[in-house]
């Protein structure tokens, strides 16, 4: 957060093992990753993202001000999002790809400036060795990247690493059914469309991974229809799902998948849509007849725990809100004669020094008893 010093890395640290696949592949990717997508995609960015920050606003519940990183942010779709909500102060996005951060700065000089927007900074770096010191954002995001990475527990540990105690790692993607068999042959076909995927995840995996950097669930429930998507809080709790369909010649074309990989591809979910062997792509036909497929996104988010020792220290202080960037609070009173002032006790006045009855409900609530001091000037 504040007075964090955020080198512009060039040479990557030594972190992810696949990142020299990544970069070649995105670079070619970049030019078209953004404009393609509303092409391949029946779901907009807008309406995805819409939801994506939905879930995000039930999380985070009142806290404003974040300090946000988006991790793997790529040509800045969900970096943008971020920056136009009223809940952030400063967004960060951070890729290991040149060209499609070239792609983000673009887009963001080329877009109005809107009056109190919050600033946005990209990043060249790699998300299993992030340069950023420890605890430096409130809110640490990362969409469609988990299934580009080697080793994803390496980024998501990173990401609790930098993530503050007390602040939410939110991850975003799209993921394989819970059928083992079906998961192999789903990410088979998305690694022959394009060879920079590894693995999708299925709900129970992505869990594991932010279980395994130190996190936990958020535990509040989100109720259904509280955001704009589904929740199933039987099984999980707090994971949104919602289906988005894909046009599969479009989905082909913007990897620039070759002839024979795009035929197989197509062969094998058309297969299914005539009544074969799952793929894991659920296909479907558009009203159009075009052969399409579905992704199944999640958006599953968990909470840094602070430590015992910080809760201790916070839950021993008195004062909670009234002027905490001071080191004391001073107030001097000067009282005309024959005046008088009820002067709050509690610190939880709006209007402190003066009383403006706050104690009546800390007293309901916990049943103490406290009350205003009253002071008078002599006549
Ligand atoms: C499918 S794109 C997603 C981009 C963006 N998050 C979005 O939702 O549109 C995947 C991005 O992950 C980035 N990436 C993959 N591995 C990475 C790593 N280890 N560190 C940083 N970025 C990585 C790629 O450069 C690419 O921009
Ligand atoms: S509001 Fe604090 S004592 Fe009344």
């Amino acid at each position: 957060m504040q007075g964090m010093s955020r080198a512009n890395t060039r040479m990557l640290a030594s972190g992810a093992k696949n990142i020299a696949d990544i970069q070649a592949e995105y670079a070619v990717q970049a030019e078209t990753f953004e404009a393609g997508w509303n092409k391949r995609s029946i779901g907009k960015n807008g309406d995805i993202m819409k939801r994506v920050m939905s879930h995000i606003e039930t999380l985070v519940g009142e806290q404003d001000q974040l300090h946000v990183l988006d991790v793997a942010c790529g040509t800045g779709i969900c970096t943008r999002a971020l920056a136009a909500s009223a809940l952030t102060a400063e967004v960060t996005g951070l890729d290991a790809t040149e060209q499609m951060l070239s792609k983000a700065r673009e887009t963001e000089a080329e877009a109005e400036p809107t009056l109190g927007q919050t600033s946005v900074t990209y990043v060249q770096g790699d998300g299993a060795a992030m340069p950023f010191p420890d605890a430096s954002f409130d809110l640490v995001t990362c969409r469609l990247a988990i299934h580009h990475f080697a080793d994803p527990l390496e980024q998501v540990k990173e990401m609790a690493r930098v993530c503050a105690p007390g602040g939410t790692v939110l991850l975003v993607d799209i993921v394989s059914p819970t059928d083992p068999a079906t998961a192999a042959r789903h990410n088979e076909l998305e690694a022959m469309r394009d060879p920079s995927h590894t693995e999708c995840k299925d709900t129970a995996g992505l869990v594991a991974l932010l279980h395994g950097a130190g996190l936990n669930l958020h535990t509040h429930t989100v109720a259904g229809g509280e955001a704009d998507g589904e929740y199933d809080n039987e099984t999980v709790p707090n994971v949104m799902r919602f289906d988005n369909g894909m046009f599969v010649d479009q989905w082909l074309e913007s990897t620039r998948t070759p002839a024979e990989a795009r035929e197989a591809i197509r062969d094998q979910i058309h297969a299914e849509f005539a009544g074969g062997a799952a793929t894991g792509m659920f296909p479907f036909v558009d009203d159009f007849g075009e052969l399409c497929f579905t992704h199944k996104w999640e958006v599953v988010g968990a909470r840094k725990e602070e430590e015992k020792e910080e809760v201790q220290q916070r839950q021993a202080q008195i004062n909670e809100t009234i002027q905490k960037d001071k080191d004391r609070v001073v107030d001097e009173l000067v009282l005309e004669e024959g005046k008088k002032a009820v002067l709050c006790r509690c610190w939880k006045s709006a209007k402190f020094p003066y009383c403006d009855g706050a104690h009546v409900a800390h007293n309901k609530a916990t049943g103490d008893n406290l009350g205003p001091a009253i002071v008078s000037a002599k006549k």
